[in-house]
């Protein structure tokens, strides 16, 4: 699969590249979930906020069922179903990410409004969408509807009190970062939504049958091309005017931010992200 993301990324200019660089740089962590959501095998999926639709096409090939992403940004479904066909075309991936890939469909739709009638899916996955949500509870709410009785959702998002790097990065990096997550708390997001899941779905009519941290963890030195310095040059770089215009940096903040990125050497260090992933069963 991740041969099928290279290809696309490599023909894609679009601004959100960005989305492509996360989906490969959390390949292992997200496919080590795959077996523990609960998708009956030959079962229907809805991805809500599918993006390129990797946890669709994945998680179909991987149980042998069918899934629908859906997503409100169309441009970027047509990426996805521009990807979705690569996969079944190029023989890349295992035979499982092949039939996935034909199993797999892609709808305009709003997280908050799903098209479905009650009752449709057998599971459900959001993956990276819920930290950008004020209300994330309504979106649970939502999904609990879509979902047969019984049936499984897996939520992953983000939790930043469990990002650690050491030693601490270069002051104008640092304070890129905490603008950065300035902005989306401004926006209405928010990226402690992580330790915040399994009680909003509770509350969604859900009971919580695991609660995972997924560590990205590793050591050594950080240069200008590595996936991870590219990807956060790219999201930075777009969120930069706003970042600006609501007085959370100055230009040259940002300009010695982004600098440090996509100049520097960093010296070896130890990077630990930590993903929330809850697993849960709609209640009867
Ligand atoms: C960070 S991306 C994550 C994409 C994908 N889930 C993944 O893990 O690669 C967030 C996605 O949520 C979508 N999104 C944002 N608001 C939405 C809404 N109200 N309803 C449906 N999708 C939405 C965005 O268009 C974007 O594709």
């Amino acid at each position: 699969m991740d041969q099928a993301y290279r290809a696309l990324l490599a023909r894609h200019d679009g601004e959100d590249r960005w989305l492509l660089l996360q989906t490969l740089l959390t390949g292992p962590p997200r496919r080590a979930l795959y077996g523990m959501i609960g998708m009956p095998p030959g079962g229907r999926l809805l991805d809500v906020g599918t993006g390129f639709g990797p946890l669709a096409v994945e998680l179909a090939g991987a149980t042998g069922g069918t899934a629908v992403g859906v997503d409100v940004d169309v441009d970027r479904l047509r990426q996805a179903v521009a990807l979705r066909d690569l996969v079944r075309a190029s023989g890349w991936g295992p035979a499982g990410a092949r039939a996935g890939a034909g199993g797999t469909s892609f709808a305009a739709g709003d997280a908050t409004a799903l098209p479905f009638p009650d009752g449709t899916f057998d599971a459900a996955t959001i993956r990276f969408v819920l930290q950008y949500f004020p209300e994330p509870g309504a979106t649970l709410a939502e999904m609990a509807r879509v979902l047969r009785p019984g049936g499984a959702i897996c939520v992953i998002d983000v939790e930043d009190g469990m990002s650690i790097v050491h030693p601490e990065p270069p002051a104008p990096l640092a304070r890129l970062r905490a603008a950065f997550a300035e902005l989306q708390r401004a926006r209405g997001g928010d990226r402690n939504v992580g330790r915040k899941v399994p009680g909003l779905l509770d509350q969604a009519g859900f009971t919580v049958t695991a609660v995972l941290v997924m560590p990205q963890a590793a050591y050594g030195p950080s240069s200008p091309s590595d996936v991870d310095r590219t990807f956060l040059f790219d999201r930075f770089s777009l969120a930069a005017d706003e970042m600006v215009a609501r007085g959370l940096l100055t230009e040259a903040d940002v300009r010695a931010g982004l600098r440090v990125l996509s100049d520097d050497e960093l010296p070896p260090r130890t990077t630990i992200e930590g993903h929330v992933a809850v697993i849960g069963r709609r209640r009867p």
